[in-house]
């Protein structure tokens, strides 16, 4: 017997290493058909097939049989907009157009803290009934829409990395500030709120175009005093926006080098897009170690281009998947996938199951630098889960009932899954979410 807070029952698939070539995840796959999870103290015990754990069970307590549901990792947006949650799918426009028409009247409300909070908890609650658990988030401009996110997450201690979008020039003056001003609040907040329980800060230059040289020193510094924050920012997703910014900033060599000369590249660093990216860029990316968030259903809505997958396996830039809501038009990652699929079937590049699950959980993880925290069902780690069911349509029955093997199943379940799949979110080893739908 062993001491232990919950044990569940069912179907268990994970990733159990990081990997440099997408030729290596298929043999680090892992699925347990009939498995045995053990969480204590919200980390992961242990996880074995039902009959070598079944010894350890605490016969008073018992177990959770969630058999006949398949229980992954829980899912990692690497990048999305909380305040933009409202005006999801706004009609009829690429990006320079979308942010001044629709983005910014929608942002300009988030200094008021009650709607901050308001629109905070409906945002965490999307994440969560769609199985994401971790998630790098933009706010607005405003402290009070930090604040509201934050302690959101932090009632139910969920592991999630967001900032103080930063911007000072090219947007309206509601939404504009000094670099003087955006280095005080950004500093004022990462002391309030990094590292607490399991949040994270990250310093958020909105993009090139909407920063001054002195945001971007303002931004350089703060990453110097505070060297283990993230940073986000977006990078490279638009041929009107990359004219832009050559116009904008024409004495550096490439889109990559404005954040490079300010020291903004390196570990934990995630830009958005990197669509349109020349050679050296690559390469820059790699050498400094950061991180791409591939976000399909906002390049597709965008019509911004498709993101060159193999080129970032090439590379050896980490990538994680990115909902990119509100340009994005969903919440749900095996929806996302799905369009991942599709976007790499217009380049050629077959996008197996196992590798678009490892992107939206392990790999995930990895281009946030929190691999060893979250990603996979290895002991220690902290329970992150969801509990999915593959067949809750007569569609999925039906073509499930076909499917032979574990890949064909998650690769069904990317294609036709949505977030009537999700049956239970798990978050810091608690049942965060459950769909009342599902006995
Ligand atoms: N580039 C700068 N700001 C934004 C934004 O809010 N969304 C997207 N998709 N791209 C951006
Ligand atoms: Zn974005």
């Amino acid at each position: 017997m062993i001491d232990y807070h919950h044990a569940l029952r069912g179907a268990f698939f994970d990733i159990t290493a990081t990997v440099d070539s997408p030729d290596d995840i298929a043999r680090h796959a892992r699925y347990i058909e009939d498995g045995l999870l053990f969480i204590r103290d919200g980390h992961i015990l242990s996880l074995s097939p039902w009959q070598e754990g079944e010894q350890y069970l605490n016969p008073a307590q018992g177990y959770r049989d969630l058999r006949g549901k398949l229980i992954l990792p829980g899912f990692v947006d690497a990048h999305v907009h909380y305040p933009q949650t409202e005006m999801i799918g706004a009609f009829g426009e690429q990006l320079l157009t979308w942010l001044t028409n629709y983005t910014f009247p929608v942002e300009a409300q988030f200094g008021d803290p009650e709607y901050a909070a308001q629109i905070a908890q409906f945002f965490i609650d999307q994440l969560l009934s769609n199985g994401t658990t971790s998630a790098l988030v933009f706010c607005t401009r405003h402290p009070e829409s930090v604040e509201a996110l934050f302690s959101a997450a932090s009632r139910i201690d969920m592991r999630l990395i967001a900032g103080k979008v930063m911007m000072d020039r090219n947007a309206p003056d509601e939404l504009t500030e000094t670099a003087q001003q955006s280095y005080q609040q950004s500093r004022e907040l990462i002391q309030r709120w990094h590292h607490r329980g399991r949040l994270g800060y990250a310093i958020t230059p909105r993009f090139a175009p909407t920063s001054s040289p002195a945001l971007l020193e303002a931004a350089r510094q703060l990453r110097e005093e505070f060297p283990d924050t993230w940073l986000h920012t977006h990078l490279s997703e638009n041929q009107d926006e990359i004219t832009w910014v050559k116009q904008l900033w024409p004495e550096h060599q490439h889109y990559l080098d404005v954040y490079h000369h300010y020291q903004l590249t390196g570990k934990r660093s995630v830009f958005a897009h990197g669509i349109h990216l020349e050679d050296e860029e690559w390469q820059c990316l790699h050498h400094s170690g950061s991180a791409l968030a591939f976000c399909p259903t906002s390049n597709l809505f965008l019509g911004s281009g498709l993101f060159r997958l193999a080129q970032c396996w090439r590379s050896r830039v980490p990538m994680g998947i990115g909902s990119d809501v509100g340009a994005g038009t969903t919440f749900n990652m095996l929806r996302t996938l799905g369009e991942a699929y599709k976007v790499a079937q217009l380049q050629s590049y077959r996008l197996p199951a196992c590798e678009a699950f490892y992107h939206a959980t392990l790999g995930g993880a990895r281009a946030l630098c929190l691999e060893d925290n979250i990603g996979n069902f290895l002991p220690g780690k902290e329970a992150d889960l969801v509990v999915i069911d593959p067949q809750v349509t007569p569609l999925q029955r039906l073509r499930i009932s076909h499917c032979k093997d574990i890949y064909e199943t998650l690769f069904a379940l990317m294609t036709l899954g949505d977030d009537r799949n999700i049956v239970q979110t798990w978050v810091n080893g608690e049942c965060a979410w459950r769909n009342e739908t599902h006995t």
